[in-house]
């Protein structure tokens, strides 16, 4: 099969839309739990720019699904390839478990999950005061992951694109 030398424009265009909102969610989510006064309204930001990286992660899913990614450099050694690839996977799971358990956290708490004024979404949990008990405090710590799995793949782009200079970096900024 041919592989490409680029991700596709769909790939570019969600890789750096959803990497600006999902670092803004890490820093709206870190904010409204330590300000009594901007609560409100972050939490009003949170809630749909959370609901909208879980349609947008649906969409790159299946784009990446559907079209081959670029092959690695072929001198990459082979474990900082497997190390790209989990990492990778490990970005894509987070990225759809983090509303995901955002949303159901909110049903088992029993709280409405306002998208806009007068729009709130159907629970996707029973009530269950045990639930919220585990799903909260996992929120908190895949948000720790996400944020490490994030600044790990930040030094390795970095590290392709200033130390390697191997085209890796192009392949996302770039196209054909
Ligand atoms: C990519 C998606 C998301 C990210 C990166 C994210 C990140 C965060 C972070 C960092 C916190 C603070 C955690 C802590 O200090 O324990 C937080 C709290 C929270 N998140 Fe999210 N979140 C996402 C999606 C969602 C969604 C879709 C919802 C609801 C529909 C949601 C609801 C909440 C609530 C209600 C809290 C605070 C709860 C409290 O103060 O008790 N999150 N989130
Ligand atoms: C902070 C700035 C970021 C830079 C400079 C960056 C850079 C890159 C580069 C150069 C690639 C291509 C790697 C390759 O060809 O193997 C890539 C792929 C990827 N990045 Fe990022 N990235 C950033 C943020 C993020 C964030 C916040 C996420 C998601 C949480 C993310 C998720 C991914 C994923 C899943 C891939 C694999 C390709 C795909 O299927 O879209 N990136 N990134």
């Amino acid at each position: 099969m041919n592989r490409p030398r680029h991700f596709n424009l769909l790939a570019r265009i969600l890789h750096w839309s959803m990497a600006i909102a999902i670092l803004a969610m890490l820093f709206i989510g870190a904010g409204m739990v330590v300000s009594l006064r901007y609560r409100e309204l972050l939490l009003d930001l949170h809630r749909p720019l959370g609901l909208a990286i879980l349609l947008l992660a649906i969409v790159r899913l299946a784009n990446r699904l559907r079209h081959a990614p670029p092959p690695p450099p072929q001198d990459l050694p082979a474990i900082q390839v497997w190390a790209a690839k989990a990492s990778h996977w490990l970005l894509y799971a987070l990225m759809l478990a983090m509303p995901l358990i955002g949303w159901a956290m909110l049903s088992a708490g029993a709280y409405p999950v306002v998208l806009f004024d007068g729009v709130n979404l159907p629970p996707i949990l029973p009530h269950s005061p045990h639930m919220y008990g585990v799903l909260r405090p996992l929120h908190g710590v895949l948000a720790y992951l996400l944020f490490f799995t994030i600044l790990a793949h930040l030094g390795a782009a970095l590290f392709h694109a200033w130390v390697r200079r191997d085209g890796v970096f192009e392949q996302m900024a770039r196209g054909e």
